[in-house]
């Protein structure tokens, strides 16, 4: 039996892999360590088996603590600041977490783990995005594609991916790291394009595409990713990194189409969701593409993301299994089934925290 201590395993992968590994592993303990940031959510657990600690990566004595009482032989490390937007107008947090928060956990994985001699895995979570940016017929990224950050955001995820080699290479830790591409599916915190866009679709808000649109951007399930990272962690070498992508690349007026048809589809076959949604151009058979907006592009928008996870292909036997229409359909009725979830969140914590940290100059989901 493995005793694992997910951080960030509130927010939205990290929950989901809570799930995943439940259902794969039932006989092992999980520990939930996360500070319950705008971004993270109890109710993302609920009905799993899993003990939640709200508290700090960035507390040492509090991971010292729960590594020793719970007897942790296994990290999956996911707490991070995630949103590119958010980090060009407030970097702060995303170095505190993202650097400090990880190293943090690294000195107590140290200390109890290779000062002791005990057998562990510091599975530590990373992002495509430290590897910058592509042209459009560049090859996609490998393990040894060179890291170029161009972001406060990957520029911190970048930071932590090194402090985990270090700490591989120079102590001994028994560290793995995979690096993926763009989430999609089920607890997606609606600031991300896909819920975002979900969600102002059934409101009659805009769209607000960044730039010419033609950003690209490699889409990976959740679900295929936790079964990527749980390949890692059991059958992953230490000290290695792995690419898990999703192989659907797609530019985001591609998305952004793709989940209008699906929005119209919908209303189409349900009339109930016009009387629920009654803002929606849906609702009046209108198509949802009206609420396409064209606006400022992001400052430093990186064009294109792709992934090669032929490694993990042919090291771990990785294959995703959801392509972009079917993961996509998915989603989009879980958004539809799941309404109570992504209401609670506008109406409460996430706009009080909104208001406390960002005034009005965060994206917009009212
Ligand atoms: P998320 O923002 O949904 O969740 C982050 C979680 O971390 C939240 O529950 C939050 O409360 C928690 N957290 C934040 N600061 C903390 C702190 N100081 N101490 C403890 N907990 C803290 O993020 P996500 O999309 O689930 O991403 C999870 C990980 O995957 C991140 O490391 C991210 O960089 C990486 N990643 C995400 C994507 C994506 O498409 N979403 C892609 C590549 C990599
Ligand atoms: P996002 O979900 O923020 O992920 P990332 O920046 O980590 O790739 O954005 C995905 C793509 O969608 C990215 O190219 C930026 C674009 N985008 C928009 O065009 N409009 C939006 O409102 C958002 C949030 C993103």
């Amino acid at each position: 039996m493995a005793s694992l201590l997910v951080t960030g395993g509130a927010g939205f992968i990290g929950s989901n892999f809570v799930a995943h590994w439940a259902r794969e592993n039932p006989g092992d303990r999980l520990t939930v360590l996360d500070l319950l940031t705008y971004a993270g959510n109890r109710a993302n657990l609920e009905g799993l088996n899993a003990e939640l600690v709200v508290g700090d990566i960035r507390d040492e004595a509090l991971a010292f603590g729960l590594v020793e009482s719970r007897g942790i032989d296994t990290i999956v490390h996911f707490a991070a600041e995630s949103h590119v937007d958010r980090s060009i107008t407030g970097p702060d947090a995303f170095i505190e977490t993202n650097i400090i928060g990880t190293h943090t956990l690294l000195k107590v994985a140290k200390r109890l783990w290779v000062d002791t001699g005990k057998p562990h895995r510091f599975h530590h979570v990373s992002t495509d995005e430290v590897y910058g940016t592509l042209g459009p017929d560049d090859p996609a990224f490998t393990e040894t594609t060179a890291y170029a950050p161009n972001s406060p955001y990957s520029a911190s995820k970048a930071a932590s991916d090194h402090l985990v080699r270090a700490y591989h290479h120079t102590y001994g830790l028994n560290t793995t790291t995979s690096n993926c591409s763009n989430n999609y599916g089920p607890f997606h915190f609606p600031e991300k394009l896909i819920p975002l866009f979900i969600i102002n679709a059934l409101h009659g808000r805009a769209l607000p595409i960044y730039g010419d649109g033609l950003a690209v951007r490699d889409w990976l399930h959740v679900e295929d990713h936790c079964r990527g990272i749980s390949a890692v962690i059991t059958r992953g070498r230490a000290g290695e990194t792995y690419n898990i992508g999703g192989g659907e690349e797609l530019p985001n007026l591609t998305v952004v189409d793709t989940l209008c048809a699906a929005v119209d589809r919908a209303f189409a076959g349900n009339p109930d969701l016009a009387r629920r949604f009654p803002d929606a151009p849906a609702a009046s058979g209108q198509p949802t593409s009206v609420l396409k907006t064209f606006v400022a592009d992001r400052p430093g928008h990186d064009r294109r993301y792709a992934i090669d996870c032929a490694k993990a292909v042919a090291e771990l036997g990785y294959q995703p299994r959801h392509s972009f229409e079917s993961g996509f359909a998915a989603t989009l009725r879980w958004y539809l089934d799941n309404e109570g979830w992504w209401r609670a969140i506008l109406d409460g914590s996430y706009r009080a925290w909104m208001d406390a940290n960002y005034g009005n100059r965060g994206t917009s989901t009212q």
